[in-house]
């Protein structure tokens, strides 16, 4: 039968009359940028995640860049980050003119390994910047630990973490700033590009917010040299209407993990390690043999969805290749390039269609 990674269009099915109404809503009163809706967003994501203040922008990426900019990093700054990750997460480093400093990860987990980043540390060095990577949590004792030791901030890439938790405090509440993306096929969705960035710290948010509007808090005039990036009201209100649902999704999330947690156990498959420190959301559910390229081509021949997140660490991007890391210079990253992938998981997928992915593994791995 086929089993797709992602089954967006059930989301709007389950929501449609809401969502149209929203939409509608929006579109009769034509008040399409700011305003109550947005407001409205940023109040309940800030409530959700346990933050002060949140700031909605266009992006996950433009979430990232403006807390980098409203902490005043720039040229000459180095930030410590994960190799393995989506481009967003170096890249909004090297936008704002800083260089990402990549330190490897942790074989299990896939997350930034704590252990190595002090050596990594140098005068230039500014702020830490881990990803919660596939919806886990990073060591976030190791790293605020660290960061309070040498004087740095720390900011979550906690685009792909809408939900999760680390000892019992939410993403995007466990350092300086955090950073959330609303693409499509993020646990919590717009229908189209959003973003939105949480912090407790009023300064640092009344700045990231001047600056996604052109560099000004008072109309038509300009003390900065800002961007065009703010969270459109019709995505805002989507997102209102999806959010108070985001928690059963992530809880079917990790309901249809621990399924495939039983179907897949004994195969020479590594399954996802959740640490004990919190609940994760399964972004991706990420398995790992070095197999991988045959494995996958069985999965796709039996129409089942699969990807590679992600094919190349950014330490090896052309677009770095001046930084001078070499192949074998984060040996870990390198590995999980070649030998990870995601099967299907996302909220509503029924224990069939994971039977159907499991047997398929099953037959290519045994
Ligand atoms: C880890 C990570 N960081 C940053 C981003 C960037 O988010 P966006 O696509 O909303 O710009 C994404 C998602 O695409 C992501 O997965």
């Amino acid at each position: 039968m086929g089993v797709p990674l992602l089954d967006l269009p059930a989301q709007y099915r389950e929501l449609r009359s809401e969502i149209d109404a929203a939409i509608h809503d929006v579109m009769s009163s034509a008040g399409f940028i700011g305003g109550p809706r947005v407001k409205v967003l940023e109040e309940s994501i800030a409530a959700y995640c346990g933050t002060e203040h949140a700031v909605g922008c266009a992006s996950g990426t433009d979430a990232l860049i403006l807390v980098l900019e409203a902490m005043g990093i720039g040229a000459g700054d180095e930030i410590i980050t994960t190799p393995f990750t989506f481009f967003a997460t170096a890249e909004s480093i090297s936008r704002v003119g800083a260089t990402p400093v990549f330190v490897d990860i942790e074989r299990d987990s896939y997350n930034i390994d704590a252990t190595l980043i002090e050596a990594a540390i140098t005068e230039r060095t500014k702020a830490i910047l881990p990803v919660h990577i596939f919806g886990q949590c990073a060591d976030m004792d190791a790293i605020n630990g660290i960061a309070a030791r040498h004087g740095l901030k720390v900011i979550e890439d906690a685009c792909q973490a809408i939900g999760a938790t680390y000892r019992g405090k939410q993403a995007g509440s466990l350092g300086d700033a955090a950073a959330f993306s609303f693409f499509p096929s993020k646990n919590l969705g717009a229908a189209g590009d959003g973003g939105i960035l949480t912090t407790d710290d009023a300064d640092l948010a009344a700045r990231a917010r001047k600056l996604a509007n052109h560099g000004t808090a008072r109309k038509y005039f300009h003390d900065d040299i800002g961007h065009n990036s703010r969270l459109d009201a019709l995505q805002a209100a989507i997102l209102s209407v999806k959010l108070p649902h985001l928690d059963r999704w992530n809880a079917e999330r990790r309901a249809a993990a621990a399924v495939y947690d039983e179907l897949l156990a004994g195969l020479p498959l590594a399954l996802p390690v959740v640490r004990d420190h919190g609940e994760p959301v399964y972004h991706l559910y990420i398995v790992r043999t070095p197999e991988a390229p045959r494995v996958m081509e069985a999965l796709k021949a039996a129409g089942i969805g699969t990807a590679v997140y992600y094919p190349r660490s950014m330490h090896l991007q052309d677009v770095y290749s001046d930084l001078g890391y070499g192949v074998g210079s984060l040996p870990q990253s390198e590995a999980a390039e070649s030998e990870t992938f995601a099967i299907p998981c996302f909220p509503g997928i029924t224990r069939e269609q994971q039977e159907e992915v499991a047997a398929v593994l099953r037959e290519a791995l045994t």
